[in-house]
């Protein structure tokens, strides 16, 4: 049995990136969290928001997780907020933790678009981040920091940890 590996970090951190080159490279499966909702209900994720809510866009997370549960195999890209608390059943749990200057610089009209979350004023966005990053630390295993690394050197990183991880 492979064990899925779960990607989790703040919006505009790389994980949907990673995911799809790590997944090639270990030879895993691919799920996107924000991709299988969106697929699934044929609504962009800003529309949801939109129409729906916050509180409907976790609920359709919560079945999702359900869902996923069981499946192995698996590189598992998380939206931001994607059932923080419990991810860790998911597998094991990788961080992608990207600096907040460096996410501003990333979330650019065309990212912002699809990320309802991110159009908070600055303040806001950075209190959220904050709160975040304390519960990336808390429940992650393994912490990747990208600052001024490229794809290949945070692919190289975490293939390096999950090793040392399973080997202690
Ligand atoms: C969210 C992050 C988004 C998406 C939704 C909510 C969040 O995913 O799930 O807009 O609460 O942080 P990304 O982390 O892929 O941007």
């Amino acid at each position: 049995m492979k064990q899925n590996i779960v990607l989790i970090g703040f919006m505009a951190s790389g994980k949907s990136t990673i995911a799809k080159e790590l997944s090639k490279k270990l030879d895993f499966f691919l799920i996107d969290t924000d991709e299988v909702i969106e697929k699934s209900t044929g609504e962009k994720i800003s529309l949801i928001f939109e129409n729906k809510g916050e509180k409907h866009f976790r609920e359709l997370e919560k079945k999702l997780f359900k869902s996923i549960k069981k499946i192995d195999g698996f590189v598992i890209s998380t939206g931001g907020g994607f059932r923080i608390k419990k991810v860790q059943k998911l597998g094991l749990v990788v961080w992608i933790d990207t600096p907040f200057k460096e996410i501003l610089k990333r979330l650019d009209e065309k990212e912002l678009s699809n990320r309802p979350k991110a159009k908070d004023d600055l303040k806001n966005l950075k209190n959220l981040y904050k709160t975040r990053k304390k519960m990336y630390k808390k429940v992650s295993n393994i912490r990747i920091k990208t600052k001024d690394k490229s794809t290949e050197e945070i692919l190289l990183n975490i293939i390096e940890e999950i090793k040392n991880y399973k080997n202690d």
